[in-house]
Parts: structure tokens; C-alpha cells; sequence
């Protein structure tokens, strides 16, 4: 038997030690990774996630979020949620008390206030403060790969140099946080919450929202998910391969691996990271750019172990 342990991608480190203690106390997986998720998104200073959250480019912070149950395969997302916090909590009431697994926008804040949700106001002063210093930022060397962008943006937005921000932004970047576990009962659950892509262009959706993209797992083979460019895990369903590939034989580092070259293939510098397990408690990441880490801890951890995933080079 496995005995029970969750982990994380960056942002979740300092917060495993809450799923741990559910654990513990022979709680769930689901409710393990729904506390974890929730204590991230509550932290101003994580600009990638819940409250804090860097806004669009029309200055909305906006979030989404999915869990699953590797024991029903039942799963619950939102997605471009401006009103509440909790996004994972809301997801989970998706999955348990709706027919439906994705809500979106108004609909999903609908449901949200139905079901007793509070009303949360995500911009930060900090962000605020960014998003304002962005729209002074205007540089008027635009390259043509940003013009068919530009029909999307308000015309006082058409200007910007969306490549120089972004690498501006780049030391601040946080982003999406991963939480996975396995309990006493050896379930698995998955958990993915975001507040997506900075400066997003309005409407846009990630991957970590999306059951198979970002965010999949199954008692029989394990558990996957992402963080990095959303728009690529989408195109490859990278989650669900991952899952696939463990069925198939492979080690969750091996299948982590074998994404990452997918992704390798289609584009030539991509930023994509996904962590696994399998359902022998063996985990695995892999970066397409990056010495990716990833954070541990089980029964008997007294403190986060940090681990290390494969850089998969072109
Ligand atoms: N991976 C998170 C996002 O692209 O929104």
C-alpha cells in the first residue's frame, strides 16, 4: 500500500503541509488538494493565482480552476470567474452538486451565488499598480506577429509591445499552482487554479480549466498536470497523455518526457512544465525550458521535499 502524499508544482510549497494534515487525519485526496489550492489563492503576493491575480488587458482579474476524482473520473471546472476567490471550491461544487463539469463566466457566477459563494474583489493595489504602469508603458515598435492581435484590443491597447512587457514581467511570474494526492483509501485527486497568462487578452481561457489539458487523473494509472503556456497543453491534451502513456507502461518521469517532446514538436521555443504520479506513488516532471522542481511530502515528511524533474531539450 502507498502511503498517502500529495504534491506540487511552484506556489504550492509552502502550503502542502495543510493537504498533509488532512491526510493525516485519514481525510480525503479531494479535500487534501481543495484546502492546499484555497490557502494559494489567498495570497496577495502570488500574482499568478486567486486573490493578487495580474489582470487582462482589460484590467480584469479573471480565474480558473478544475479538480478530479480518480476514483469516478468525476470532475468539476470554472472558468473566467471576476467575482470570487475560491475558484477550486467552486469547481468542486461543479463536479458534486451540478450535472455539468464546465461553468463559465456569468453562468458560473450565477452558480457561485446560489450555492452561498462571497463576492471577492481580486485586483490588488500591487496589481492595479502594474496593470496601470503597463498601459503607460506604450512602445510603439510593434512587430507584425502582433498584428492580427490587434482587431481583439481596444484601441487604445493597439500599441503595446506585449513581447518587451512580458520580459519585464517575467521575474514576478508565479502562475498557475498543481496540487495532486493520494489518500489512506489510495484515491487520487488533481487540482489546477490560475488566474492564467498576464495581461491575457479578454475572454481567453488556459488549460487549467480544461479536464484532459491541464488537469486529469485516474485511480487505475495516476495523476498529471501542468503549468506554463495553456494554449499548448490544450493543443496536445497533455494531462490525459501523460495518464495514457503511465497506462501504457511508461514511468511518470518517462511519460512526462514524452509530452514535453510533443510540445517540442510544434513549437519552436515553448514554456510548458507537467508533473505525475503514478498509482505506485512514483512521481516524475518534465520542462520543456526550465530545471523544473516540484514539491513532496508524505505520511512521515517533516518537511517539504523538493524534487527534481527532467529539462527535456530540443
Ligand atoms: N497554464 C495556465 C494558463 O495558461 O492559463
Amino acid at each position: 500500500m502507498v502511503k498517502p502524499f500529495l504534491m506540487g508544482s511552484d506556489s504550492a510549497e509552502n502550503y502542502l503541509d495543510i493537504g498533509l494534515k488532512i491526510l493525516r487525519e485519514k481525510g480525503t485526496a479531494l479535500d487534501a488538494i481543495e484546502q492546499t489550492c484555497r490557502a494559494v489563492e489567498s495570497n496577495p503576493d502570488d500574482h499568478g493565482v486567486g486573490l493578487g491575480g495580474i489582470p487582462n488587458l482589460a484590467g480584469e482579474v479573471t480565474l480558473d480552476a478544475s479538480i478530479m476524482c480518480g476514483r469516478t473520473l468525476g470532475a468539476g471546472s470554472v472558468a473566467h470567474i471576476k467575482n470570487y476567490l475560491h475558484v477550486i471550491t467552486l469547481a468542486r461544487k461543479v463536479m458534486d452538486d451540478s450535472p455539468h463539469v464546465l461553468l463559465v463566466g456569468d453562468g458560473a457566477e450565477l452558480f457561485a451565488e446560489y450555492n452561498g459563494f462571497k463576492k471577492t474583489k481580486l485586483l490588488t493595489p500591487y496589481a492595479e499598480e502594474f496593470y496601470n504602469a503597463f498601459k503607460e508603458k506604450r512602445l510603439h515598435e510593434l512587430g507584425p506577429e502582433y498584428d492580427q492581435d490587434k482587431g481583439y484590443l481596444r484601441e487604445d491597447e493597439q500599441d503595446y509591445d506585449t513581447g518587451t512587457w512580458f520580459n519585464l514581467l517575467e521575474p514576478h511570474m508565479r502562475g498557475t499552482v498543481n496540487v495532486m494526492a493520494m489518500d489512506i483509501n489510495q484515491n487520487i485527486a488533481t487540482a489546477v487554479t490560475t488566474s492564467g497568462t498576464y495581461l491575457k487578452l479578454p475572454g481567453r481561457v488556459g488549460d487549467s480549466p480544461i479536464i484532459g489539458a491541464g488537469n486529469y487523473c485516474d485511480n487505475r494509472y495516476g495523476a498529471a498536470c501542468c503549468t506554463g503556456t495553456g494554449e499548448l497543453a490544450i493543443r496536445n491534451g497533455t494531462a490525459r497523455a501523460v495518464v495514457a502513456y503511465m497506462k501504457m507502461g511508461m514511468g511518470p518521469t518517462e511519460a512526462c518526457e514524452e509530452s514535453m517532446k510533443e510540445i517540442q514538436e510544434i513549437v519552436e521555443i515553448p514554456t510548458m512544465n507537467v508533473i505525475a504520479f503514478n498509482r505506485d506513488g512514483e512521481t516524475g516532471g518534465a520542462s520543456t525550458y526550465r530545471e523544473i522542481l516540484y514539491y513532496y511530502m508524505d505520511h512521515d515528511s517533516v518537511k517539504v521535499e523538493n524534487r527534481k524533474g527532467a529539462w527535456v531539450k530540443k
